[in-house]
């Protein structure tokens, strides 16, 4: 029994030093001042929230990508927050997401819900493959906008489904393409998403769809009447 328990006792430490290991750290980065951008995100978002939101949105994307285990994530230990004076609304590079704070600053609306939506944007091009840098841009960001869509996160601004002109036009556009994808095969993205971790090919719509992606997309704009 005591043996019982020493071996069950290892088993634990091991374990809980593994989990050690694959834990993703993250770091809030307030670099603003007394902007009034930064005075709004400390008063209605904050670096609490912001931290619980970098680490729900990674749970919240590996479940989106079916990688229930590391071996099929991007290998990242931490995600450091930039809140910054800066230009645009957000982007993602080396590991960090860097959200202008006069964007904020100046939303009109509920800036809380729409700094968790670009958070989960920003962060599944944290996580996502790229295609070795082959995937088109468009697809990248439609991926993105795909996680902040199924987050259920998005603004009011977005198109409607069956908008836009091209399935690779990027953003709100291809996020509600591929959300139509998706439909016909539950798990459509996670499994584009996998195929992309080595290269990229318009082949992988055939090869999960059956179909080739201009096909899709007309069938897409025909189904709402476009
Ligand atoms: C709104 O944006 C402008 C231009 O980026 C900036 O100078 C200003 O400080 C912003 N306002 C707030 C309240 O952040």
């Amino acid at each position: 029994m005591a043996h019982h328990s020493f071996f069950l006792s290892l088993l634990i430490l091991s374990l809980a030093a593994t989990q050690g290991t694959l834990a993703v750290e993250y770091a809030v980065n307030d670099n603003t001042g007394n902007s009034g951008g930064g005075n709004r995100f400390r008063n209605e978002i904050g670096v609490d929230y912001s931290l619980q939101t970098l680490s729900s949105a990674t749970g919240f994307i590996w479940r989106t990508f079916q990688q229930n285990n590391p071996a099929e994530r991007k290998n990242v230990q931490k995600v450091t927050l930039f809140i910054e004076n800066g230009d645009g609304v957000a982007f993602a590079i080396n590991n960090e997401i860097h959200v202008n704070a006069n964007y904020l600053g100046n939303y009109s609306g509920d800036v809380k819900t729409e700094f968790t939506g670009v958070l989960y944007h920003e962060m599944t091009h944290i996580w996502q493959w790229n295609g070795n840098g082959q995937a088109p841009g468009g697809l990248i960001e439609g991926i993105a906008d795909f996680v902040r869509l199924k987050a259920n996160y998005i603004p009011s601004h977005w198109v409607k489904p069956g908008q836009g002109g091209r399935w690779d036009q990027g953003y709100d556009v291809t996020a509600r393409f591929l959300d139509y994808c998706n439909s016909l095969r539950n798990g459509f993205v996670a499994e584009l998403n996998k195929k992309m971790r080595t290269g990229y090919s318009a082949n992988y719509f055939v090869e999960l769809l059956g179909k080739t992606v201009d096909q899709l997309w007309s069938d897409y704009k025909a189904k709402y009447g476009n």
